[in-house]
Formats: C-alpha cells, sequence, structure tokens
C-alpha cells in the first residue's frame, strides 16, 4: 500500500492529482478536504471512519478493544475515546497520520464530565449553584485542559432530566426541571466549543444520552423507559434541543429503548426529531456496545442485524460495538444499506475533523508544553473552590452554622478524611493527588480538631461508587451504621453538623430531625475540602438551592415540582378520598429550588404591569426582595407559573425564570420577569406547540413550595 506523506498539504496536492480526471461534483462540505477524501475513499476506508473504540487507558464498559493500534494503521478505526495526554495522543496519531493510505487523524475523545484535570463538582452539585456563567466556565477550563492533553472531543453535556432518586446517573445531571436543564445543557456546550473548534483550547460536546435516559423503569441503570410522546416532549427533550440549538456537533444515542425502540435504532429520535425538526447537522455516535445490545433488547437477531437498524436509522459511528467494522461492508453490497447512508455518516465525521483543524495540523492538540503549563493552574483551582462552595446547600441549621475559628470542633464520619469521594463519579483524569486536602484537613488548618468537643462536624453520605453508571440504588437512605452513629452522638448530648457527600437526592427524613445542622455538599471535586470548610466556618455564605427533590421517603418517588393537581388533590388532611398516602404527607422533605442562607430574605406581594397580556404582549411581575440579616447573601429568585385549564391538564408548577441576586444587610432590590407567550406555551391536546387562553397563576419566591402568588389572564 502506497505510503502518504504526512504533511496535509501533500495529502491535498495528493488528492487534488487523484481527483483530476475525475469529474467535478458540487462541493457538498464546507471544507474542500472532505470532498476530496470522499471522492477517493475506499468502502473499506469509509467504514474504518465510523468506527470508534477505547484505547487500554481506562474502562468506560464492559469490554475493550486489544489490537485498537493495529485497527487504527489498517484504517480500520477513525476516532479514539480513553486515550489522552500530548505525548501518547501523539504517539498514536502518528500511526494513523502516517502510516495509513489517506493519513487521516484519529479523532481523540473522552468523558470530561465535571472538569478534566481540575474536578468540579458532580454535575447534579454544579446545577445547585444555578449559576450559568460559572457552569459555562467550568466547562471552559475543563476544554483548556483536556485540548492540551491532545482530546477534541468531550461526551458531555449529559442532557438527561431524572426525577428518579434510585437512578445512580442522576448524579450526572443537572436534576428535575427542563427549562434549568436547558439553560445548563447550552451554556457547557458554549464553554466546551467557545467559539472556534480549529483553536487548540476547544472540544467538541456531545449531547447525552438522547434520549429519556433518565426515566428507567424502577430507577435501574439501562432499564425500559417508556412515556407519552408528550411527557417527553415536554420535561425530557429541551435540554437536549437547547443543546443542538446551541452548536453542539455530536450527539450520542442512549441505551434504553423509548416506547418499544431502542434508541440506538430509533429513527423518529435520531432522524425526525434531531435532524429534521431540530436541523441537527452534526454527527451521533453510540454509547458503549449500545448497537450490539439491541441483540438484548430482543430488537436485532444479530450483530449485522443490529448494524443495518442502526445505520439505516442514522446512527453515524459506532462505539465498540466493531458492528460497523464487521459488517457495514456486507450490507452494502447486498443493497440493505446503502453507500449513500454511509456517506453522509463518513462526510458528518470528517467535517467535525476538519472542523476541529486536524487536517491542517494533526498535531496541534499534542503539546507536552502546553499541557503543563494549562493544567491544575492556581486560577483554576481557585474557581474550582469558590465554584464547589457555591453548589453546596444549606438544607437545616438551627444556629450551629457558622462555625468560628479557633473554636475546638470535632470532625468525625467515613468520609470526613476522604480525599478520593471528593472527586466523584466520572472524575476525568482528576488524581486523588492532585486533591490538597479533605474535609477534616482542611477544618485541621482553621481551628482544633478536638474529639471530645461539643460540636461535631459529621462527614457521611454514600461512597462516590454509589452513584454515576450501574449504580442504582434500591434505597435511598444514608448506611445505618452512619445514622447510628449521628443518633449516639445526638445521645451524648453533641451539637451535629452533618456534612453530606453523596450523588442523588437522599431521604434524610432521620437526619433532618437529629442534626442540628445539614449541609449538602454533594461531591465538591478536587478542591472540595476546602470549599466544605469554608462554607462551615462562613467564609462563604451557601447560596446553592435543589435542583432535584428530595422526597421524605422513597416511597413517595416520583416526586417533583411540575406534578398533575390530579380529580382528588389532597387538601384535608382527614379525608379519605383524595390523592394522599396512609403513612405519609405528599410534600417532599425538601423541595425544588430549596436551600438556606446564613441571613434571611424577605419577599414583598408580587406586583404585575397589568391584570392579563394578549398575543405577543407581555407581562411584567415584580417583587421587592430584602435582605433581612446580618450579612451579605445571594438569594436565586425564582418564578413559576400555573396555567389552570388547559386542553391538556398542565402542571401545578413550573420554572420559568429565575434571578440571583446578591444584596448587603438590609439591600432591597426589585427583581423583575417578563412573561410572554413562549413562557405559556405547551404541547397542545393537538400536539401543537402554543399558549392557550385562560387563568393562570404566578408564583415568585425561594423554592418550588412558595406560596407568594398572583393571577393573570392571556388571549391568545
Ligand atoms: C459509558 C456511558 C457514556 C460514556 C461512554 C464512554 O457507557 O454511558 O455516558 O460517555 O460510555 O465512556
Amino acid at each position: 500500500m502506497k505510503r502518504i506523506p504526512a504533511s496535509a498539504l501533500a495529502l491535498a496536492l495528493m488528492l487534488l492529482a487523484a481527483s483530476c480526471g475525475q469529474k467535478k461534483e458540487a462541493p457538498k462540505s464546507k471544507y474542500p478536504v472532505v470532498d476530496s477524501l470522499m471522492s477517493v475513499m475506499t468502502l473499506e476506508e469509509k467504514i474504518g471512519q465510523t468506527v470508534l473504540f477505547t484505547s487500554d487507558w481506562t474502562v468506560t464498559g464492559p469490554s475493550m478493544r486489544d489490537n485498537y493500534l493495529e485497527d487504527i494503521r489498517a484504517g480500520r478505526c477513525g476516532s479514539l475515546l480513553n486515550a489522552y495526554t500530548a505525548d501518547f495522543t501523539r504517539e498514536i496519531q502518528r500511526v494513523a497520520v502516517e502510516q495509513t493510505r489517506l493519513g487521516i487523524p484519529i479523532l481523540f475523545g473522552y468523558d470530561v464530565i465535571h472538569g478534566f484535570r481540575t474536578i468540579f463538582p458532580i454535575n447534579l452539585g454544579m446545577s445547585c449553584s444555578w449559576d450559568i456563567p460559572a457552569i459555562e466556565r467550568s466547562a471552559r477550563i475543563a476544554a483548556e485542559e483536556a485540548a492540551a492533553a491532545g482530546l477534541q472531543w468531550t461526551y458531555s453535556p449529559m442532557c438527561d432530566i431524572s426525577v428518579e432518586p434510585r437512578w445512580g446517573r442522576i448524579s450526572e445531571g443537572s436534576g428535575e426541571d427542563p427549562y434549568l436543564g436547558s439553560l445548563i445543557a447550552a451554556a457547557m456546550v458554549r464553554g466546551y466549543q467557545g467559539d472556534d473548534l480549529a483553536a487548540d483550547n476547544t472540544l467538541i460536546a456531545c449531547v447525552k444520552h438522547f434520549a429519556a435516559y433518565g426515566a428507567p423503569q424502577g430507577g435501574r441503570d439501562y432499564n425500559t423507559v417508556d412515556m407519552s410522546e408528550r411527557w417527553l416532549r415536554e420535561f425530557y427533550l429541551p435540554p437536549y434541543k437547547a443543546a443542538v440549538e446551541a452548536g453542539a456537533v455530536s450527539v450520542m444515542a442512549s441505551f434504553n429503548e423509548l416506547d418499544g425502540v431502542p434508541a440506538h435504532a430509533n429513527a423518529h429520535l435520531m432522524e425526525e426529531i434531531l435532524r429534521d425538526e431540530w436541523g441537527f447537522d452534526g454527527f451521533v455516535v453510540s454509547d458503549y456496545t449500545g448497537i450490539l445490545e439491541m441483540i438484548n433488547h430482543g430488537y436485532a437477531a444479530d450483530l449485522s442485524d443490529a448494524a443495518r437498524l442502526s445505520m439505516n436509522a442514522g446512527l453515524d459511528m459506532d462505539m465498540m460495538s466493531a458492528a460497523y467494522m464487521n459488517h457495514l461492508k456486507q450490507l452494502i453490497e447486498s443493497g440493505e444499506v446503502s453507500e449513500a447512508t454511509l456517506d453522509k455518516a463518513v462526510r458528518r465525521i470528517l467535517e467535525a475533523k476538519a472542523a476541529l483543524g486536524l487536517f491542517d495540523d494533526p498535531y496541534r492538540y499534542c503539546d507536552p508544553e502546553r499541557e503543563k503549563a494549562r493544567t491544575l493552574t492556581e486560577e483554576n483551582k481557585a474557581f474550582a473552590r469558590s465554584f464547589a462552595a457555591e453548589s453546596m446547600v444549606l438544607l437545616k441549621n438551627d444556629g450551629i452554622l457558622p462555625l468560628k475559628k479557633g473554636e475546638p470542633v470535632a470532625v468525625l464520619g467515613p468520609l470526613a478524611d476522604s480525599k478520593d469521594d471528593l472527586l466523584g463519579s466520572w472524575r476525568g483524569a482528576g488524581e486523588v493527588e492532585a486533591v490538597p486536602v479533605s474535609v477534616l484537613g482542611a477544618v485541621k488548618e482553621v481551628t482544633p480538631v478536638a474529639a471530645g468537643a461539643g460540636k461535631v462536624i459529621l462527614v457521611i453520605g454514600e461512597p462516590w461508587s454509589w452513584s454515576g453508571e450501574a449504580a442504582s440504588r434500591s434505597d435511598i437512605r444514608i448506611p445505618e451504621e452512619q445514622r447510628e452513629l449521628l443518633r449516639q452522638l445526638k445521645k451524648a448530648g453533641k451539637k451535629v453538623a452533618v456534612v453530606l457527600m453523596n450523588g442523588r437526592p437522599l431521604d434524610l427524613s432521620e437526619e433532618s430531625e437529629l442534626a442540628d445542622a445539614i449541609l449538602e455538599a454533594w461531591y465538591p471535586g478536587t478542591m472540595g475540602g476546602y470549599a466544605v470548610a469554608d462554607v462551615l466556618f462562613g467564609e462563604v455564605n451557601p447560596s446553592g438551592r435543589l435542583t432535584a427533590t428530595f422526597p421524605r421517603r422513597l416511597g413517595q418517588v416520583p416526586v417533583y415540582h411540575y406534578m398533575k393537581n390530579t380529580g382528588r388533590p389532597y387538601v384535608h388532611p382527614e379525608a379519605k378520598y383524595e390523592s394522599r398516602y396512609l403513612d405519609v404527607v405528599n410534600e417532599p422533605l425538601y423541595p425544588f429550588g430549596y436551600g438556606l442562607s446564613y441571613t434571611s430574605f424577605d419577599y414583598s406581594a408580587i406586583r404585575l404591569s397589568a391584570d392579563g397580556f394578549s398575543g405577543d404582549g407581555s407581562l411584567t411581575a415584580s417583587v421587592t426582595v430584602t435582605n433581612t440579616g446580618s450579612r451579605e447573601g445571594t438569594e436565586t429568585v425564582q418564578l413559576y407559573v400555573r396555567d389552570l385549564v388547559g386542553s391538556v391538564t398542565r402542571p401545578v408548577r413550573q420554572l420559568k425564570g429565575f434571578e440571583r441576586v446578591t444584596l448587603a444587610p438590609g439591600e432591597s432590590r426589585e427583581v423583575r420577569f417578563t412573561l410572554d407567550r413562549e413562557t405559556l406555551s405547551f404541547y397542545r391536546a393537538d400536539m401543537s406547540y402554543g399558549p392557550e387562553s385562560g387563568d393562570f397563576l404566578l408564583f415568585i419566591g425561594s423554592d418550588a413550595a412558595t406560596p407568594n402568588s398572583a393571577a393573570f389572564t392571556y388571549e391568545i
């Protein structure tokens, strides 16, 4: 096989020469190199570009690929995941660029989910900051560090809405709300992709897991998802759509089936919605062996059948099933898959590589000096510390917090001195060695740690491996021995501030009674030890607000803020024939949007600019928020709307706006929200999207349970 000179110029000249004798086709791509390559690629070379294998540097799925380097050399693999560092990716890139006929560069992908080397809070924690610019900045920093380590592609943002605390991957998403989840998804795409994909500090994003992976029956990972088209479009699709509209270049199919069809062969999702409705023009990648798993689903008879079903449904790249590698050639020769379909997939993938500048300089991401200079910088770590503190949610405080520096305090609990658990799941290339202190270590730096002290910081929760992928739990309480420790401490008369490290909403019904304070710290990342101490000792006034409802017990699940009223709402405590439980109230322990502060805030009554509005008009709703406490604090003022009567039933609350305001003690600020037809739009009885005339309520307050409301009308 004739080897190709490595330089892109030589490649271009060769392609030009090779295509001279061919009839000039109208350019199909904005990248001429893509048209040139497509004109000379063999069928095998095209198929190779649809194949993604993992390196052996880390394991993120049930199988490995031993001879991936030989696959690359033979042109059987065009992209690689789980390989990073400038040196390692350069070594691999050389094989693709200098040892294959066409020298098409490899696309390197990795799960950069909540940071790369500098690790930020897990995404559920990040979302509780409600700080969209900070979330975007965390993605920007992650891209800076990851691109310097030879990567061009992250499998993020994870856009899966979930109301399932049993599901371990609720830790990776932005909670239960489609409005907030959409803002976060778009912010992360902006952070990763920046303004120039060919720059050496940007990554292409990957919108996952498409779609509705967060609604597995029983909260059991990979389990069946079945919901109405209306529910899918109203509550689960918005964050994926927002990420696509933000320009995401790739989408990952989800493991689950939806309405009986696995997402990996679901043309309704990948063609009709994603491409025809949303105009997505990037490429779709499978999840890890997702094509192969359609045999288990009972949807494909064998791997060839699976390859046919996926390729014909619009799935462009095969992660780790080797279905396309082993079967596409014969499927095309038999006509079961058209070469035009393959060409579409290959073109999308080559265009992503061209957009990244890989054909101009395949080694642009492989600079060890830049990697060193950009990783774990003091600036990155300082931001990680402040962002982690901002993600924490104060759930209870009887006054024990903030603690005073210098006062003796005992620090106890199985997670108190763990650095490893601070990083959480999907920690990317984050290493424990880079974690400066545990919670215990950080507290020791500000106060004497005294075992017999009257005040105790009790660091408990879940080990990090109890959430993330393949980590569903049938019991959402913290381990019994930890609850027993809390009971004993209270029996001994101690004042106890509980610090929680966990990856899901928990049943804290017992802890909420026993503890004197509860700080939800999630898995706060590389600088999380210091961030916890910053909050505990008042350096930072906690401002996090829950983005996933905490139930009183698992038996209430699913419980979330946009539930329906039902025909027999539970309004009379003693009534029998109402939608209720015999053994627990309907209200959750901590509602969506909830969180306390070291100060307090007062809300005025709502003021409306009019009694209602019509057509394309708008209505302004405002409140005056006052810091009635003694220290500066940040409040997330939340707007919820309820459509009282619709052509289909409507939720009792829907988040439609929020504003974070920082107020000095005694300071008041007017917060205004503008409502328009988009605010009121939904999938109506005929599945058209838009508003309906009628009566509405709006609520403005500090969480979804706020009673602060006002009525208004809308006329189409
Ligand atoms: C995993 C996950 C997915 C991840 C991929 C690559 O199975 O489902 O989120 O991006 O494989 O690691």
